[in-house]
């Protein structure tokens, strides 16, 4: 017994904030435990890194089920028998119903490459550029009952470059994604994590960021 806190890290797709999860698990510096990594798809790249990190792994594919409740039964059967104390969505593609969200009530959390309230959904990097945000960036929150509504812990912001892409974009976000999402499942690991309302509370504080950020600068 490890006395961790016990995760399961859900993914869709190729699984690189899964990997970023992982590399802080081995070096030392996340003291969680990853007892199962679970795919709604087969093909998923995250299921892949899983098995080279020898995590235990799990695939349930949505479409072998007649409806969304069907699905998050069985999904929430196999955290519970692996003993999952905190759900870890991670590029996860499905949207979650209430009896997920009963089973871990504040115990669901989940990236969204955006600044939430703003853009929420999907390919949301395309619309902050289209918008013509300045600065776009990524948001971890804990689940709730909407679509990327739930109380927010950590965000991080980049600046949105004239000639960004989608891609370069993305890809600039992506990073910072890397960096936030293990620190708010330390946080949360450490106890320092509590859903007043709408807000996070972290207790104690962090030193808050002082600086304002203006894009473009105003200097030159
Ligand atoms: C990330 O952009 C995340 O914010 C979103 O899905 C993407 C997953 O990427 N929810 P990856 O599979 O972790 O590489």
């Amino acid at each position: 017994m490890s006395g961790k806190l016990k995760i399961g890290v859900l993914a869709s797709g190729g699984g690189t904030n899964l990997q970023a999860i992982i590399d802080r698990c081995l070096d030392g510096s996340l003291p969680v435990e990853i007892v199962l990594v679970l795919s709604n798809n087969p093909g998923a790249g995250a299921l892949e890194r899983a098995a080279r990190a020898g995590l235990p792994t799990c695939c349930i594919d949505h479409r072998e089920f007649d409806n969304r409740e069907d699905f998050d039964r069985a999904v929430v059967a196999a955290l519970q028998s692996a003993g999952v104390e905190l759900v870890v969505l991670a590029g996860f593609m499905r949207l979650i119903t209430d009896i997920f969200l009963q089973a871990y009530p504040g115990r669901i959390m989940n990236i969204h490459p955006a600044l939430l309230p703003a853009f929420p959904g999907l390919h949301v990097q395309k619309k902050a550029l289209e918008y013509g945000a300045r600065f776009a960036g990524c948001t971890v929150h804990f689940v709730d009952s909407g679509v990327d509504t739930g109380p927010i812990i950590l965000q991080a912001v980049v600046p949105v470059l004239q000639d960004d892409t989608e891609e370069s974009l993305s890809r600039r976000i992506l990073e910072q994604e890397h960096r936030i999402y293990p620190r708010a499942i330390e946080l949360f690991a450490q106890g320092r994590l509590r859903i007043d309302g709408r807000r996070v509370i972290i207790d104690p504080p962090l030193p808050p960021e002082e600086s304002a950020l203006v894009n473009p600068p105003l200097e030159g």
